[in-house]
């Protein structure tokens, strides 16, 4: 493998799913072999289970059952997707990846964050080589959310105390992984947000 992983994380309309887009365009400007593509889903199996993941009531399934569907659906994504686009020595940006698993499924269970870490381990093994935490204040993510009418809010209907926590978790992660991960104001304008983003990038190419 010798291309690389690039993942962007945050809570629900936090706005990583532009900047991502937007790091696509500028890599795709300066003739960077790349890939945009997305958890759940990302590939054809994968996004059938999305399906079956964001739609419903937010009881519909259990964290346990959460977890393992998140994880098919990555396994899916990894062989069809990620590793070939890898293997080909291309940018592979993902808008989300394991980072949600171990941090929604463990807000929503911390005692399953074990569980999702060593199914990752079994049957993922890819750590990214750079992730994006775009961070924004929940209530002004958890409305631009909803204000899409995407009909895919399952997680979104948690509520604004489940969002807080995925925040703090998303925080946490910075500090913990502070090599990998970057924590990104998403409050600023987008553009500004993306040369930030592209600096991050280019810095981390180069070093
Ligand atoms: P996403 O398509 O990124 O939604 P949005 O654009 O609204 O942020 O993800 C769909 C939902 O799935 C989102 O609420 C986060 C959740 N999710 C998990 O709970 N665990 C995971 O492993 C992943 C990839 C997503």
């Amino acid at each position: 493998m010798v291309g690389k992983l690039i993942t962007f994380e945050g809570i629900d309309g936090c706005g990583k799913s532009t900047q991502a887009r937007l790091l696509y365009d500028n890599l795709k400007r300066i003739s960077t072999k790349c890939i945009l593509t997305r958890e759940p889903g990302g590939s054809k199996g994968a996004e059938e289970i999305r399906k079956l993941l964001v739609t419903g009531t937010s009881n519909r399934w259990s964290a346990e059952t959460e977890i393992l569907l998140f994880t098919a659906a990555r396994r899916d994504h990894l062989e069809r997707t990620i590793s070939p686009g890898l293997r080909d020595d291309k940018i592979v940006i993902s808008d989300r990846f394991f980072d949600s698993t171990k941090i929604y499924q463990g807000a929503a269970r911390s005692d399953l964050v074990e569980l999702a870490e060593t199914l990752h381990h079994l049957t993922i093994k890819l750590i990214p080589n750079l992730t994006f935490v775009i961070d924004m204040e929940p209530k002004r993510a958890l409305k631009r959310g909803l204000d899409r009418f995407s009909g895919e809010d399952r997680f979104e209907e948690f509520g604004l105390n489940f969002q807080k926590k995925l925040r703090a978790g998303f925080i946490e992660l910075t500090k913990k992984e502070n090599k990998r991960c970057h924590l990104i104001n998403g409050d600023n304008d987008p553009q500004k947000i993306s040369k930030e983003i592209f600096q991050i990038y280019s810095d981390h190419s180069n070093g």
